[in-house]
């Protein structure tokens, strides 16, 4: 059950966007210098005083609820007995919602771009070419312009010759067109397509022939690759792109193109403008969106979206985020193709704020594309509230502590003497969290990271995967605003728990979102019961109005992992295990497909195992593999060149190459030793640990079909593609 894997709010795109130059974010993190010694000096009187008040007392987040279904522990919102269907009333789907608010805000900042200045080609080391751009203030919009627009591409499209009833789809990266086009699509009923870039290209006909989408929406810079797929995309009638500074189409591409209609948005906007059509606006229960996620196993799948669905998260999410409104401004900048960012601006209109975009390589000043001596995005911006995912914030993380531990001497011991007080403070002493001396360190020490992200940050939204403990607790801190986690699907529309502003507790997801229940369902093979002590463990259940209505054309699927209880409230089936804790807040705990019953009914969590073994630094991919006919587990390694070619040339192992090396019993023996450190660091028990492993010396790409784009491994290709190999390790 819960093939929901890749589902998950976790996506190709934002694992790039973590590996890319993006993280040199903090680059320009220069502190302290003269004035370290004179604050060390004010901050020991600072030390004595202290304000010791102990916890404060838990706050009661959820509340236990009696529902219809399958028996379970559920819980509800403590703010609302009912379940949050609109965030006002007559906003039941995503057109009117976005009506009312345009007329409501009319004259407000709505959608801001930054035009460019002007770009420079720069040749880097090995001939690699690099982009670097100077780009100029924020353009706005306003609510009601923005309107205006949107009204008049939803005309173009029709006059255009977009069939009634035939689906369009975006395949784009985020930028203020693309909200646009989604709401101008709104206005005549026309449902919307999604597939991130990095699914690949057999991914993008699929989800396209699947559809039968008739009218593409793109960058100017997809038309090149959709002119060489031009022959396997034979639904499409219609191409609509982005205009960027250079619009001339290559005489190569446009003969494949032939049978298109090939039109610039302002083309269509112009063509609207013209002739006005009257809007078909859709019903709360019409499909808005079908968002090709990831799949585990073969071809992504076509997750189906009401418009009911998007707005019911839209009106939780609202009453999560304290004094949410037209002084704040948020930067977009994470794939719109995915359903976090897609729910964050949904929220951010709803409530008439100015959403500023920008990309994960232009973001700060020291971002990969930002020409030297030019600001940022955020710089800019100075945004209020950001969204972000956790591999972004590691890597965030692990940059700070990187220059920190560069500066050295009393700047180090600066930053951690102010990083242990506000820890301390946050964790013990409610006064101490907020009051002057929160103050007095925030302008000492980390009032220089705040300005990276303009200085104005006051939350962080934060969804995709779970969130290290040490990570949020770092991120809170240096960026000296809240974390809210959330935790959600695809299938749920996002919306399933978020994390409240004041609770300064770490690991935990929050309460259930006000517009879903969440239950859990005890999973007895797996040994998590509603009954455990201290907390009720289970598999998670989410029921409510977010919840999608299921596969596009899967219906086998859509059964196994949906329930429609005896009030007619649908549930899905997570697949996740969590665990409530007594204020009503979840804690992700595992994954019911990744744990694993041993010979003598132990059961062991492959996932955990993995997550524990990756941090051996030899580590570039592992699967743990374990089976009913054995006691032990084993494991599938593929070595890092970098550390292992060290480690040999240090221990003067001679080797022909890399296979080779991975040969050899000394490389063996010295990596299983490394595994057995890092499993005893992280308490691993000793059925845990892989009894045998074997060395594999290609690393696993989506490319080779053995991970997930999101990098998630493929269980069950790998065990297939290396089926002789494990059997050897049994035998
Ligand atoms: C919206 O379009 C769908 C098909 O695409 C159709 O079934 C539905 O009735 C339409 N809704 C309205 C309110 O016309
Ligand atoms: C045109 O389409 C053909 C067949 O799909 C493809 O082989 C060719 O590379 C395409 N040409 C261009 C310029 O994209
Ligand atoms: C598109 O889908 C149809 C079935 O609806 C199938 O026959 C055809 O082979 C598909 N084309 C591509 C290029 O996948
Ligand atoms: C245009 O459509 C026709 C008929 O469907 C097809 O035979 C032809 O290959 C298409 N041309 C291109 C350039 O894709």
């Amino acid at each position: 059950m819960g093939d929901s894997e890749g589902s998950h709010l976790n996506s190709p795109l934002l694992q790039k966007l973590a590996d890319g130059g993006y993280l040199s974010i903090w680059n320009d993190y220069g502190l302290y210098g003269i004035v370290g010694a004179v604050i060390l000096g004010l901050s020991i009187p600072l030390l004595l005083s202290g304000t010791i008040m102990g916890k404060k007392k838990g706050k009661q987040r959820g509340v236990q609820v009696e529902v219809g279904g399958e028996v379970g522990y559920a819980m509800r919102n403590r703010k609302s007995t009912e379940l949050v269907e609109v965030p006002w009333e007559g906003a039941t789907t995503m057109a009117a919602l976005f009506e009312q608010s345009c007329k409501k805000h009319a004259r407000g900042r709505f959608l801001g771009s930054r035009k460019l200045i002007n770009k420079e080609v720069i040749t880097g080391s090995g001939g690699r070419k690099f982009e670097m751009l100077h780009l100029g203030e924020y353009e706005w919009e306003t609510y009601g312009e923005t309107f205006d627009r949107a009204c008049n591409f939803a005309s173009g499209l029709v006059k255009l010759g977009h069939v009634k009833d035939s689906r369009a789809a975006i395949f784009s990266e985020t930028r203020a067109e693309w909200l646009l086009a989604f709401q101008g699509c709104f206005r005549q009923n026309i449902t919307i397509v999604t597939i991130y870039a990095s699914l690949g290209e057999d991914a993008l006909i699929h989800s396209l022939n699947e559809t039968q989408v008739s009218t593409l929406i793109c960058d100017f810079k997809q038309l090149k690759k959709l002119a060489a797929l031009s022959s396997s995309l034979e639904t499409i009638k219609h191409v609509i792109y982005f205009e960027e500074d250079e619009t001339t189409i290559d005489s190569g591409i446009s003969s494949n193109m032939s049978n298109w209609t090939v039109s610039s948005f302002l083309e269509v906007e112009k063509l609207g403008k013209e002739s006005p059509i009257h809007p078909r606006l859709p019903s709360k229960t019409d499909i808005a969106v079908i968002m090709y996620t990831s799949g585990s196993a073969g071809l992504p799948k076509g997750v189906l979206m009401t418009h009911g669905n998007i707005v019911s998260t839209a009106a939780a999410v609202m009453t999560v985020i304290p004094r949410l409104g037209i002084n704040d401004v948020y930067l977009a900048y994470l794939p719109l193709a995915h359903v976090f960012e897609l729910a964050a601006e949904t929220v951010m209109l709803s409530a008439g704020c100015a959403i500023g975009y920008g990309s994960a390589m232009t973001l700060t000043d020291s971002s990969n594309k930002i020409k030297k001596g030019t600001q940022g995005d955020a710089s800019v911006l100075k945004p209020t509230l950001m969204a972000a995912v956790p591999a972004i914030l590691d890597r965030v993380r692990d940059g700070v502590l990187k220059k920190v531990n560069e500066k050295g001497g009393a700047a180090k011991k600066l930053f951690n003497l102010g990083y242990k007080r506000r820890l301390a403070a946050i964790e013990g002493s409610w006064l101490g969290a907020w009051g002057l001396e929160k103050f007095l360190w925030d302008v000492i020490v980390f009032k220089k990271i705040h300005s990276i992200l303009g200085g104005r940050i006051r939350g962080m939204l934060c969804g995709g995967a779970p969130l290290s403990r040490d990570t949020q607790r770092f991120i809170n801190i240096c960026v000296g605003a809240p974390i809210g986690q959330g935790y959600g699907l695809t299938e749920t529309c996002a919306g399933a728990a978020f994390s409240e502003w004041d609770d300064t507790t770490v690991g935990r997801v929050g309460p259930p979102l006000p517009c879903c229940y969440i239950k859990l369902i005890s999973w007895e093979e797996g040994g998590y019961l509603t009954s455990d002590k201290p907390m009720p463990r289970g598999e998670v259940v989410v029921g409510g109005f977010s919840i999608t209505l299921g596969y596009f054309k899967n219906e086998a699927k859509t059964n196994e992992v949906y329930k429609v209880d005896e009030n007619g409230m649908r549930w899905f089936y997570t697949g996740d295990i969590g665990m409530f804790h007594p204020d009503g807040c979840l804690e992700i705990i595992d994954r019911k497909k990744d744990i694993v019953k041993l010979q003598h009914g132990e059961y062991i969590s492959l996932g955990k195992v993995e997550a524990a073994l990756m941090s051996s630094n030899y580590v570039e991919n592992i699967m743990v593999h374990a089976n009913p006919f054995h006691s032990y587990c084993v494991a599938l390694v593929v070595p890092s060149h970098q550390a292992l070619e060290k480690w040999a040339q240090e221990a003067g192992i001679g080797y022909k190459n890399f296979p080779d090396l991975c040969q050899k019993d000394e490389a063996l023996a010295e990596i299983k030793q490394s595994l057995s450190k890092v499993s005893k660091t992280a308490k691993l028990d000793k059925l845990e640990i892989p009894a045998k492993i074997k060395l594999l010396p290609d690393p696993w790409t989506p490319e080779s079909g053995l991970v997930t784009a999101a990098l998630k491994l493929k269980r069950e290709q790998l065990k297939s593609k290396f089926k002789e190999e494990l059997e050897k390790l049994y035998g």
